[in-house]
């Protein structure tokens, strides 16, 4: 086996199993069910909002999160060179331009002394990732 750091680690150690029964036994597999209600009830509480929107991958999140900031052509997106492809992709489908920052060496997230330097007239977002 390969010697590597991971970025991240499932973290699996609560109701995974039992919830996952209970979808199955219940056919709530897909779209729209009691944990998608619970989750995005928790998740707009936690946030401090009315409502919370749950979408199906992280992926679907980032586009749906540039176009309710109303980010478009001509706009540029501050971000950490050390991302996943998604991020980008999402600014760029958009027809703004991604602006890339150098990530520290030892949090492996945005290097914020580098962000002013990046700003411009047309910044119209941060999107800051936590590794
Ligand atoms: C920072 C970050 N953004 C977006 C994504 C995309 O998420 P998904 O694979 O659920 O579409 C990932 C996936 O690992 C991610 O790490």
């Amino acid at each position: 086996m390969a010697d590597f750091i991971p970025v991240n680690e499932p973290l699996l150690d609560g109701n995974e199993k039992r919830y996952l029964a209970e979808c199955i036994d219940t056919g709530w597999i897909s779209s729209e069910g009691p944990f998608v209600q619970r989750f995005e009830q928790a998740f707009a509480a936690r946030m401090g909002r009315k409502h919370g929107i749950a979408v199906t991958n992280g992926t679907a999140a980032l586009d749906a999160a540039v176009a309710a900031l109303g980010i478009g052509p001509g706009d540029e997106v501050i971000l950490p060179t050390f991302t996943i492809i998604s991020c980008i992709l999402q600014i760029v489908r958009a027809g703004a331009t991604p602006v890339l920052v150098d990530s520290d060496p030892l949090t492996w997230n945005l290097d914020v002394t580098q962000i002013e330097t990046k700003i411009t007239p047309r910044t119209k977002a941060i999107l800051v990732v936590h590794l």
